[in-house]
């Protein structure tokens, strides 16, 4: 072994009984829309309307993982995954979003989480990953309150079926992009571009939150966030003022709700809109004691204040769009000349320490997890392999950042790669690709990427003494 691999080694050494990840979501890769009584959902609906989905594409199979999920759970086996997070999708559980339950949407939960374990693997499941019954939608979709409250009976009905056999638990899957590119930008289902909406839905979003970890008395629950490091581009006034913005709408909304019942007031005064949606309690049921928090984080923004507005190409949407960042109209996001994903995403992992950090010092004490990090890049199938130097690059530098948070104290208690395999990208189709495991989408086969070989390497090395 060279110096550097030893180094590298003992860099990404964990503490014993870190949680060791992959995670993928029911949309993206589950397909078998009509089977056993499954309703349709808000991205059936969107992947069906011309211009949404780049070239039209939808998920209609997808990586059909609802008929393949043993094999697929054998791949996470074979790369030595400690825990798997995954979503129920919601219209398999109840077709119309509220009363009827469909046993064998269940039932198809009971067959994963049983193979999962039969195999050591810990089903983390997460409850709403986007795919929102689309009768729900129809009656006003997440600017209106009841669908808060359909969310938590949905939770007490899958908490009920599958808590013998699932002991992690989370609610709302990045409630930032639900809302926002959901009904601000337009960019996401149900691609709706009303402001204001977008804000009762974040409200909504929360309140789903904590009204379904009240529902579910879960053993172990959490909620999950997208953040992002935010950097103002320059010193001047407007670019501090649009870095504080950005900050209050994706991050401080968030977790200033979840972990202290409040929203920053400074966010408030700037959406300068009639809040009495917010009832009294709200924030109270928001603020529910939850065990810990997921944090997705892929890269930073640096913001400037000058007038340009909505995003620049380092976070372009893929087809036409609003400007998900209500109340911030003189912000601009600039290219600060790192390298990017396929996705135009900056590489940054300092701004995972930050983040991590951040959460550790300005919060109440949770524990955290990394429950997606990845990247995009456009690999090359070459015979058997996919060389993906540039993931494997990506994840070793992120997993580096991890191992020093915690040296420095951050409560950090896993890590889950975003995703385990290839697999439909909301709007951007099938062409972004962030699995460790590649997928031919004519043939469904399925076959490990160099990262996956590296990530299995560093996950066989921490868990041999387990
Ligand atoms: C966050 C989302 O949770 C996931 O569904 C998506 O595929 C990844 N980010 C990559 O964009």
């Amino acid at each position: 072994m060279t110096t550097q691999e030893e180094r590298t080694r003992s860099q990404l050494r964990f503490p014993t009984g870190f949680s060791w990840g992959a995670a993928t979501s029911a949309y993206q890769i589950e397909g078998a829309v009509t089977a056993d009584g499954r309703g349709t959902s808000i991205w059936d609906t969107f992947t069906r309307t011309p211009g949404r989905v780049v070239g039209g594409e939808h998920a209609d199979v997808t990586i059909d993982h609802y008929h393949r999920y043993r094999d697929d759970v054998r791949i996470m086996a074979d790369l030595g995954l400690s825990a798997y997070r995954f979503s129920v999708s919601w219209p398999r559980i109840q077709p119309d979003g509220s009363g009827q339950i469909n046993q064998k949407g269940l039932d198809f939960y009971k067959r994963l989480t049983d193979e999962l374990l039969a195999h050591g693997i810990d089903p983390w499941l997460t409850l709403y990953h986007w795919d929102l019954p689309q009768t729900l939608e129809d009656a006003g979709g997440w600017p209106n309150r009841d669908t808060a409250l359909r969310f938590a009976d949905y939770a007490a009905v899958v908490h009920e079926a599958l808590h013998d056999r699932v002991h992690t638990w989370s609610t709302v899957n990045e409630p930032w992009c639900a809302a926002f590119l959901g009904y601000a930008s337009g960019e996401h289902a149900p691609g709706r571009r009303e402001p204001e909406n977008a804000i009762r839905a974040a409200h909504h979003l929360n309140l789903a939150h904590g009204l379904a970890v009240q529902a579910m008395d879960a053993r172990r629950v959490g909620g999950c966030v997208n953040l992002y490091a935010i950097t103002p581009a320059g010193s001047s006034e407007e670019d501090l003022d649009a870095a504080r913005r950005i900050d209050g709408l994706q991050n401080r909304f968030f977790l200033d709700a979840l972990l202290t019942g409040r929203y920053p007031q400074d966010v408030l005064d700037d959406l300068a809109m009639d809040l009495s949606f917010v009832e009294d309690g709200d924030l109270k049921t928001i603020n529910a004691p939850i065990d810990l928090l997921l944090v997705n984080y892929y890269s930073r923004f640096t913001v400037s204040g000058a007038a340009g507005g909505g995003r620049a190409s380092a976070a372009a949407a893929p087809v036409e769009t609003a400007s998900p960042w209500i109340g911030s109209e003189h912000v601009s996001f600039v290219n600060a000349g790192r390298p990017v994903t396929s996705m135009g995403w900056e590489i940054d992992e300092s701004g995972l320490l930050e983040v991590l950090r951040r959460v550790a010092r300005d919060y109440p004490p949770v524990a955290l997890v990394i429950s997606e990090n990845g990247a995009a890049f456009d690999d090359v199938l070459e015979g058997e392999r996919v060389h993906d130097a540039e993931r494997r690059a990506y994840l070793e530098a992120h997993l580096r950042v991890c191992r020093e948070a915690i040296d420095s104290g951050v409560p950090l208690e896993g890590y889950f790669a975003w995703s385990l395999m290839d697999n439909f990208e909301w709007a951007w189709g099938y062409g972004k690709r962030f699995g460790l495991v590649h997928v031919d989408y004519e043939t469904q086969r399925r076959l490990l990427k160099d990262s996956a070989l590296w990530y299995a390497e560093i996950i066989r090395q921490n868990r041999r003494h387990e």
